[in-house]
């Protein structure tokens, strides 16, 4: 039986968990929506079998604006579901990583987030991340819940790429100057779980890039590194509304995690590496 089963596997996350579980030599299972739909006990029980060490949630609903019109859809793969699966590594006894989010804080702070601040979300989608959260805790089994924020990958959908394509193809760009968190790169989230798994790490840590900024902050970095000739200029996200209410401030505080894990590196470092990597595949195929 796999050692570690990831959910979710397809998703930007999930894909660089197997990556890193792959590199590592670590037998597992990556399981995509597919294979084990997380709101389905029978595909739980199907799967998550006995012999199982570590369930790693990277299931999700992320549409944070489509969790305003489909509240109940979000509860049951972020809220509802993260209990079945808790409830389940009890039965066969494996402990499950289960991720959340910036977005169960109100975003009215000025100073990162601590672990243990309570939870405030303003957005449907911040409310079933939070009840995943309050069930995970209530089940009375042992894991590790990793918060983390403005998630980004060479794969999938996400702000540093679509900024990568806009930079690319328009001369000029409006991006939001009043929100404030930290970009995470989705391979050092990986990577940094699986060094607080093997330091035998539980309970609640904050996993993101180090520094902090802006939208505009990182849509500027991507436009140095992809085509400085683009023009980006601030505004505010009153000028885009959008369905969901976002936290202005969610800097997520990383003191427990660099206590384990050392300092983090920073967002600037991370996401230029990203890009001028696939900017030089880009480069060798012609494109
Ligand atoms: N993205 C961010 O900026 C961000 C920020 C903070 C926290 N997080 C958290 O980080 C974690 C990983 O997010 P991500 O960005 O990797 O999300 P993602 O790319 O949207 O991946 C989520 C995956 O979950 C799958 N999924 C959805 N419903 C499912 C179900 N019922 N059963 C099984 N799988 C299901 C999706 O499959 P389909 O694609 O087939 O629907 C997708 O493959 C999540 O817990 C998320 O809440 C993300």
């Amino acid at each position: 039986m796999p050692e570690f089963l990831v959910t979710g596997a397809s998703g930007m996350l999930g894909r660089s968990w197997t990556r890193l579980l792959e590199t590592r030599g670590i037998d597992h299972l990556g399981a995509s929506r597919a294979e084990l739909d997380v709101t389905k006990k029978d595909a739980i029980e199907r799967l998550l079998v006995p012999g199982t060490k570590w369930v790693i949630n990277c299931a999700a609903w992320t549409d944070v604006d489509g969790a305003e019109s489909h509240p109940e859809d979000a509860n049951a793969v972020n809220g509802l579901a993260v209990r079945r699966i808790a409830d389940r590594c009890l039965r066969v006894g494996a402990k499950l990583v289960h991720y959340s989010t910036d977005y169960v804080f109100d975003g009215k702070q000025s100073s990162p987030y601590r672990v243990d601040h309570s939870r405030a979300p303003i957005n449907a989608y911040g409310r079933s991340k939070a009840k995943g959260e309050e069930l995970l805790e209530q089940s009375g089994l042992e894991h590790l819940l990793i918060r983390s924020s403005w998630l980004y990958a060479p794969w999938g959908k996400n702000f540093v790429l679509t900024m990568r394509n806009l930079v690319r193809t328009r001369s000029h760009l409006r991006v939001v100057d009043d929100q404030r968190g930290r970009p995470s790169s989705c391979d050092h989230i990986a990577e940094a779980t699986l060094g607080l798994i093997q330091k035998d790490c539980v309970g609640t840590y904050h996993v993101c890039d180090g520094g902090e900024c802006t939208w505009f902050d990182l849509a500027s970095l991507v436009r140095d590194v992809v085509n400085p000739d683009c023009a980006i200029d601030a505004c505010k996200s009153e000028e885009f509304p959008r369905p969901a209410p976002r936290p202005a401030y969610s800097v997520l505080d990383l003191t427990e995690t660099e206590q384990v894990l050392g300092p983090t590196s920073d967002w600037m470092h991370r996401v230029t590496r990203m890009l001028e990597l696939l900017e030089g595949e880009r480069r060798i195929r012609g494109g």
